[in-house]
């Protein structure tokens, strides 16, 4: 079977996951990682044996390198995609496409202009899990799609990552970090947005991390706690929070309410392992099992787009659907800032669902 090679841009916290996910798919081959911290390059290929950790210039001009995986933060995403398809490669980039809807647009059409892809994480949607539900929307386990609750809080990243400032400056945040996984998902299963309503605070003007060897003062730039309203070109209302400001909660993750029944959705992430569960008019949660043959990693929409790009299909994790995730989101912002209702102009349609059976390895989706 043909396969594409991969080059990664950004050798930081994410890129092992990439190199593990990389290594599922027959469709997929990793040739190179590059970083403007050169050094730190040459780290992660010689622990994760990359075949070649090579300068960023090197890596945008190989002819070896098909698709460029960008994983710098996401402040450069819109700059560095850029870059990469004006050297003529294909380009799938780590969520947000961009921190700014204008810049997104840029490398849409960049990209448009010179006939590459755009793909971009996340990519959870594609995880059994979540492809199994919604083959129960689809089929109509629920009854027709009513409402849905969307939540992610938690007291913020300087408790795991090891460079967390970032992550409370403009274009951080937990709507622009976290909000990806949770609006695709709902994209996925409910179709586009057509307005937002939302509130948003910044609690905590000042954050610490590194207590107590390494201690860093972070000033917050952005705000930091979110609550709105999505309004589904479908019909549902999909509530929304996303916050870095609360300690504890037994808030869900993320439901789907019908006019038959109400249906538990997995971590949008991709950490929880949890079943999906459907209950029936009120009756008790019924576990229902995965329509799909393995587990998924990060990597399954990047070897989706290099299939598609062999094939010359549509791909799933497209830079379309990430542009209107960003257009959501971008949307929170401004509701948040003008006090009204935001009519989100992008749209698009809902990817096909995966094939039942997949598993890793062979993607002839
Ligand atoms: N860390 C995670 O668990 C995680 C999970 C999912 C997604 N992501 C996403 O992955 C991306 C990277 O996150 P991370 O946690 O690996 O960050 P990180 O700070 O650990 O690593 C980013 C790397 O990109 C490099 N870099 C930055 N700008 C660059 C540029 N212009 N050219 C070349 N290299 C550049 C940095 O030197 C650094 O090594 C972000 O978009 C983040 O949202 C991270």
């Amino acid at each position: 079977m043909a396969a594409l090679r991969v080059g990664l841009l950004g050798a930081g916290n994410i890129s092992p996951a990439y190199i593990t996910g990389i290594g599922d798919w027959d469709v997929l081959e990793l040739a190179a990682i590059a970083d403007m911290d050169e050094a730190k390059a040459r780290a992660v290929a010689a622990e994760h044996h990359v075949p070649a950790a090579v300068s960023v210039d090197e890596l945008l001009a190989s002819p070896e390198i098909d698709i460029i995986v960008n994983l710098t933060v996401p402040k450069a995403h819109a700059a560095m995609s850029i870059r990469a398809l004006e050297a003529g490669k294909h380009i799938y980039t780590e969520k947000p496409l961009s921190v700014r809807r204008m810049d997104a647009k840029q490398v849409l059409e960049t990209a448009a202009a010179h006939g590459l892809r755009v793909g971009s994480a996340p990519d959870t949607f594609l995880f059994g899990q979540h492809q199994t539900v919604r083959r129960l929307i689809d089929e109509g386990a629920i009854g027709h799609p009513i409402a849905a609750v969307a939540n992610m809080a938690g007291h913020g990243p300087e408790s795991w990552h090891p460079n967390p400032a970032f992550f409370y400056q403009n274009g951080g945040g937990p709507l622009l970090d976290m909000g990806p996984y949770y609006v695709t998902c709902l994209l996925n299963l409910l179709g586009p947005v057509h307005s937002v309503q939302a509130y948003a605070r910044i609690s905590v003007p000042e954050r610490s991390a590194g207590e107590p060897a390494g201690f860093q003062r972070i000033p917050v730039e952005t705000p930091t706690h979110f609550g709105g309203t999505l309004d589904f070109h479908s019909g549902p209302l999909a509530t929304m929070v996303m916050s870095f400001d609360v300690w504890k909660h037994n808030l869900p993750l993320l439901e789907v309410y019908g006019t038959e029944g109400s249906v538990q959705v997995p971590d949008p992430n991709g950490h929880d392992p949890k079943e999906v569960r459907v209950s029936h008019r009120g009756g008790e949660w019924e576990e229902v099992p995965s329509r799909y043959a393995g587990e998924f990693r990060r990597g399954i929409g990047l070897a989706d787009m290099a299939e598609a790009i062999l094939s010359g299909r549509p791909h799933r994790a497209s830079g379309a659907l990430a542009y209107h995730a960003l257009d959501v989101m971008e949307g929170f912002f401004e509701s948040s800032s003008q006090g009204k209702r935001i009519t989100v102009k992008s749209s698009v349609e809902r990817p096909a669902p995966l094939p039942i059976g997949l598993a890793p390895r062979q993607m002839d989706a």
